[in-house]
């Protein structure tokens, strides 16, 4: 089997992928972040200090991994000097193992302002609640082939070309919103101060990751929110413009399909979600502010409260289809320990009808969980280590859920510390 592993978020994001991909990271030959830009906020706790990683992958602190910011992804050049530097700061460790596909997209200053306006416009019930960091804008360039890629900023002439085109439907689209527009030669500025601190590190990354593949080095690939938000196969629109799943793993990284050895779904014991849309166990009671406070269910990137509920076994077993789900990570099992009663969501009913698979966005604005309840275990869980330290009820509901979703749960996390997880 390739020793190549895959880390999906099948929620809709901030499973605990961050946490997961620093555990698993420590033998890691390679870790490449595969999708999304500085819209994730990814958290990992170690001996090093916490830290919220954007679009560093999350095997930065294990100075023997190579980091690959992937051909899927959309770099912001502003935003991950910012994040280099903090991490340096507070882990007291030099941040050079980190390389970027030339073919990735850049986040350019109008792509940021343009998410800003468009968000804005949209009307009260249509809004995605964006992370304003101009991700669906470039991804848009991206597809409509007038985007500017990494490996751009190494070829003045071709970049000044680039932008020559691009730039005059850009400020035509910022003029209609009333904003600042650029000039080629104020684009090309940032360019060059980009090009001068990162130019050494964009890369061809396919030589280096095939060798690595054909030579069978463990290689992880790290996912950017969840497949409830993935572009194609989640709450559309209330997406982001980019693929978290399985396949947007393969594609975004140079890695066949067929490669892809296992691929680890994170899943949180209960659920969040930031931003709009659909979300059909979210809770506006007292268990819902009590999910939010014990799991600090705040944004990561935007600080915002996230809409909380229980878990939703009908999306997970979804999710665990699309993505081919071979083990999943279950985390923050420790925020039910005071609950008397945890509900888990087994099926809807929509307009009278019951349903055991998820459908598309228009079906799930109207659908009604139901819920199975479990009784609670009510006690600490946060100091298991191995499996037979857990109490015997939270036992049963991991079992429950692997039992109902039909995939082994191999890692229960029970703290957001590094050694805080039991592998089964
Ligand atoms: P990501 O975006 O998927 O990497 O997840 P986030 O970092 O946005 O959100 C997960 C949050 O839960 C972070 O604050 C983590 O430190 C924390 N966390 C992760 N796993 C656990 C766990 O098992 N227990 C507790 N209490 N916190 C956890
Ligand atoms: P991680 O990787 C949670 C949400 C936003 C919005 C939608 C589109 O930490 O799990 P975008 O800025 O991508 O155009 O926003 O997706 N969103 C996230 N929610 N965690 C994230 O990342 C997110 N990245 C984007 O709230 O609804
Ligand atoms: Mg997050």
């Amino acid at each position: 089997m390739s020793n190549v592993t895959a880390v999906i978020g099948v929620q809709w994001g901030d499973e605990g992928k961050g946490r997961v991909v620093d555990y698993l990271a420590k033998d890691a030959e390679i870790v490449i972040r595969f999708q999304g830009g500085d819209n994730a906020g990814h958290t990992v706790i170690n001996e090093l200090g916490k830290f919220a990683l954007h679009i560093i992958p999350s095997g930065v602190f294990n100075q023997d991994t190579m980091n690959i910011v992937g051909a899927g992804t959309v770099v912001n050049f502003d935003t991950m000097l910012g994040e280099i530097e903090n991490i340096e700061k507070t882990a007291g460790i030099e941040v050079k193992n980190i390389f970027i596909d030339r073919r990735a997209h850049l986040i350019m200053p109008y792509h940021c302002l343009l998410d800003g306006a468009e968000e804005a416009k949209r009307s009260e019930g249509q809004k995605i609640g964006t992370t304003k960091r101009g991700i669906g804008p470039c991804y848009s360039d991206k597809a409509s082939r007038s985007g500017i890629r990494a490996g751009d900023l190494l070829d003045e002439q071709w970049l000044r070309m680039r932008l020559e085109m691009a730039l005059p439907r850009k400020n035509r689209d910022l003029e209609y919103y009333g904003l600042k527009t650029f000039t080629v030669d104020e684009i090309m500025a940032k360019c060059k101060a980009w090009k001068d601190r990162f130019g050494d590190y964009i890369i061809d990354t396919v030589p280096i990751v095939r060798e690595a593949v054909e030579s069978d080095k463990k290689i992880l690939l790290e996912g950017q929110l969840g497949i409830m938000r993935d572009n194609d196969w989640g709450i559309y629109p209330y997406t982001t413009s980019s693929n978290p799943t399985a396949a947007g793993a393969a594609n975004g990284s140079a890695i066949p399909p067929s490669k892809i050895g296992k691929v680890v779904g994170v899943i949180k014991a209960y659920s969040t979600s930031v931003g709009g849309g659909p979300y059909m166990t979210e809770l506006f009671d007292e268990d819902g502010q009590k999910l939010r406070d014990l799991g600090h269910e705040y944004g990561a990137t935007t600080g915002r409260p996230r809409r909380c509920g229980w878990l939703d076994l009908v999306a997970a077993d979804y999710a665990c289809y699309m993505n081919g789900i071979t083990d999943l990570a279950l985390t923050k099992l420790d925020i039910l320990d005071t609950f008397p009663v945890i509900k888990v969501c087994t099926g809807y009913m929509i307009e009278g009808e019951y349903y055991n698979h998820l459908p598309d966005t228009l079906f799930q604005e109207k659908a009604k969980p139901i819920y199975e309840e479990f009784e609670g275990w009510m006690s600490d869980t946060s100091k298991a280590r191995k499996w037979e330290d857990l109490p015997q009820r939270a036992q049963e509901f991991v079992l429950m859920i692997e039992k109902k979703l039909g995939t082994r749960i191999t890692y229960v996390s029970v703290g957001p510390e590094r050694d805080q997880l039991i592998v089964r």
